[in-house]
This record gives structure tokens, sequence and C-alpha cells, in this order.
């Protein structure tokens, strides 16, 4: 497209506020200026591309106090990961790009008296997805990502959390944004002490008002390893409930495949066999074996054969799982 049409088309997703197409054309406009060997107001653009929430005046409103408690419990950052890098089943990606399609022509819905969906809570087994997903979700939408450390939150001082929860939320509410909520079945989790689950639960019950009050361009994403820790009262609140499993034996499969044609030579042994040896691992797992494979590759010099590398670390795997197992046996005993 001429450089014309595309700065109309940037204009014109703008003002609809429709983020999809703006990052479109910025993108075709990158790989303008790329062409051209503009390289440095391309590498600028794509920059300007990823957002977080530096820069942006909203802290200048609240006051100092109150910009420090939000600071402490609320981890800020730009969102790198993208969606194409997640295996994700059919299922599930139909329902992410539902939801990212819904939050971009937000605008188209508002005009029908309707609203995007934007609470989603991700459950399933750790190393599969959940921080990654939601990190690319914001990635997806060109807004900032905000994790919230529940540590910090709930802290030492358990009767100031129900004080940083309403200042985090009145932070939030003011941008679209992403707000992560990592290991959400510990924020209803009871405590010994009487009087403190007494405070727990009046938490818990602010904390589940706010989420229900939260405007609608303001993405909440919740994350959970134990989903039947998880209470009905907290089911209801997520509009959009995503189980991310653990890789199947195929699944597992066909990733290997993929990561396997970015090698240099071929492994000798089959992706199937692998997956056999490796067992029941997650996604996590998977991309440290991977990884592991591609270390060795490059100390190497490329000068050991790919087969052997893969056969060494392959035992190597083998070898740790044994320790592993031994381990959790005489720990169970
Ligand atoms: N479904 C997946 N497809 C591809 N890679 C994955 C997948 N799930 C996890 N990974 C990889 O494993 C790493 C850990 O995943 P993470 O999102 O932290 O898992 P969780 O939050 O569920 O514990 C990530 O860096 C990611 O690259
Ligand atoms: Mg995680």
């Amino acid at each position: 497209m001429a450089r014309s049409d595309l700065l109309i088309s940037l204009v014109k997703a703008s003002i609809d506020g429709n983020t999809s197409a703006v990052r479109s054309t910025v993108e075709s406009i990158i790989s303008e200026e790329k062409s051209k060997q503009h390289n440095i107001l391309a590498e600028r653009l794509t920059h300007a591309l990823q957002t977080n929430g530096n820069g942006k005046h909203l802290f200048s409103q609240a006051d100092y106090k109150t910009q420090n408690k939000v600071r402490e419990a609320l981890a800020e950052f730009t969102p790198k990961r993208q969606l194409d890098e997640l295996v994700l089943n059919k299922q599930t990606r139909q329902s992410v790009n539902q939801l990212i399609e819904e939050q971009q022509r937000a605008r188209l819905l508002r005009s029908y008296g309707l609203d995007p969906r934007h609470r989603i809570i991700l459950v399933g087994p750790p190393g599969n997805g959940k921080t990654t997903l939601a990190e690319a979700i914001a990635e997806a939408l060109i807004v900032p990502f905000f994790i919230v450390r529940y540590e910090a939150l709930v802290g030492s001082y358990l009767g100031e959390t129900a004080q940083r929860l309403k200042h985090i939320f009145d932070f939030i509410r003011t941008t679209p944004c992403v707000i992560f909520f990592d290991e959400f079945d510990a924020v209803g989790k009871e405590r010994g002490d009487l009087h403190e689950t007494g405070e727990i639960k009046r938490v818990v019950s602010s904390l589940l008002m706010h989420v229900d009050e939260l405007p609608s361009y303001s993405v909440i994403i919740a994350a959970s390893n134990h989903a039947e820790l998880l209470d009905r009262a907290v089911w209801r609140r997520f509009q959009l409930r995503l189980t991310l499993p653990s890789p199947t034996p195929k699944e597992l499969q066909t990733y290997f495949e993929k990561h396997f044609q970015q090698f240099h030579g071929v492994p000798a042994i089959s992706p199937e066999n692998i997956v056999k040896r490796l067992g029941k691992i997650s996604y996590a797992e998977a991309e440290e074996f991977i990884l592991d494979i591609r270390r060795q590759e490059v100390l190497s010099m490329h000068e050991k054969l790919l087969r052997t590398i893969v056969k060494e670390q392959l035992q190597a795997w083998e070898e740790r799982s044994q320790t592993k197992n031994q381990y959790t046996q005489t720990k169970d005993e």
C-alpha cells in the first residue's frame, strides 16, 4: 500500500478503536521502512507497538504514598510473548481469539449496548502456559501487563490488605490493561488465626466485589494450579474459564517435530521415541529439553553430531527423573 494510504488507514483504525487494524497497519509501515533501510525508524515503531504502563500519566493523579503501595504489589511488564508461540487446543484458541476480537472491537459492541468479555480464569498444572497466555493476550491487545504479587498484597500487615486492593483496583480501572492474578486459589486460603480468618474472608469478598466492578476495558486474568480449591463464588465471576492441560504424547510429538526443524542435522531418534522416553512432562519441561540441546549444539560449535547430543540429553533427563522419583519416594515413606 502507498504510504499515504497506510497513514489514512492508521488514522481510521485509531478513531474506530480497532487495535488489530492499528497493529497490522503499523506492521506494514515497519516493513516498508525496513525495505528502505530506515532501520532506526522501524525499530522505534516496533518499540512503540510494545506497551507498558510507563510514561502514562496515571500515577500523577495518585498521591506519592499510594503510588508506592500500588507499585509494591503490582509488577509491570511489557508484554512480549505472542499467541503463536503457544500450543493450544482448538477450543482454547478459538475462545481466546473470540475474546481478543471482542476487546479489539469493543467500540462496535458498546454501540449496541454490549460489553466485551474481560474476566478470564485459567486452570491447569504448572508449566503449561497460564502466565504466558495472559502475557500473550496483553501483547495482542497492545496494552500493559500487570502481575499482582500476592505476597506483597497480603504481606505481614493483614490490616492493610483491603486498602491495598482498593488502591490496585482504583489504579487499574483508569487504564486499558491486562491484570494477572497468579495462584488465585491462595486468595481465599484460610489462616490459622481465627481473627485473621475473619479478616481474610472480608478481603476475599471485597476482592470479588472489585472484580465485579472492573470496567470491561480492563482484562482480569486469574490463574490456578488447583481448580478444586476454588469455590463457586469465585468461578461465577469469570466469563471465560479455560483449562490448559499437560500435553498428550501426540501433542508433545508435534511440539518436538516443530522444534527439531531449527536444528542442524538429524536427531536419529524419532520424536515419537523421545516422547516415550521422557514420559509425562509439561510444555515448560519440553521447552527446557529443547533448550538444553540447543545450548549443547552451540557450545560444540556444531562439531558434535546432533544425534550424540540428543542421546546424551535423553540419558541426563532419565537420570534426573530417576533421582527425582527416588527423592519423592523417600519423602513419602
Ligand atoms: N502450551 C504451550 N505451548 C508452548 N510452550 C509452552 C506452553 N505452555 C508453556 N510453555 C512454555 O513453558 C514456559 C512456562 O510456561 P508458563 O506460562 O509459565 O506456565 P504456567 O504459568 O502454567 O506455570 C513458557 O516459557 C512457555 O514458553
Ligand atoms: Mg505461571
